[in-house]
């Protein structure tokens, strides 16, 4: 059984430890925001905060996640900047078929954490490994700045 907290509940797992995170989410938990696209660590779909960092969950073992803190979509307004962003990308109407943009916001959630008034190159290292197959990175850019402001 493995221990976790996710979105600052306690919860446990049965099962193997080697198991990427995105399952024990998705199918033990039913936490199905964060999204499976490539399972390799390079679309950014699965993205979710271990400790307040962003992580791909398809790529980290349940085991490296036990006893650490959890952040999902489902959690992520909980917090005053997850509240803030998800009402930019509201306004600014982000998504086209919506499949990445947990992930996107995720990740745009971390960099305004660490860097409040991020500038348009900041944005673009921070969100590089988040893909989106209808090209919003523009709208996901303005939400941001949105956010930001
Ligand atoms: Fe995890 Fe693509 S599904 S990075």
């Amino acid at each position: 059984m493995i221990k976790l907290t996710v979105n600052g509940k306690p919860a446990s797992v049965d099962a193997d430890p080697d198991m990427p995170l995105l399952w024990a989410l998705r199918e033990d938990l039913q936490l199905t925001g964060s999204k499976f696209g490539c399972g390799m660590g390079l679309c950014g779909a699965c993205t979710v905060h271990l400790d307040g960092q962003p992580v791909r969950a398809c790529s980290l073992p349940l085991s490296a996640a036990a006893g650490k803190k959890i952040t999902t979509i489902e959690g992520i307004s909980a917090s005053k900047t997850g509240k803030v962003v998800q009402a930019a990308w509201v306004k600014i109407d982000v998504p086209q078929c919506g499949y990445c943009q947990s992930g996107q916001i995720m990740s745009a959630c971390a960099l305004l954490a660490a860097k409040k008034s991020p500038s348009d190159a900041d944005i673009d290292q921070a969100m590089s490994g988040n893909i989106c197959r209808c090209g919003t990175y523009n709208q996901v850019r303005a939400a941001i700045h949105d956010a930001s402001a």
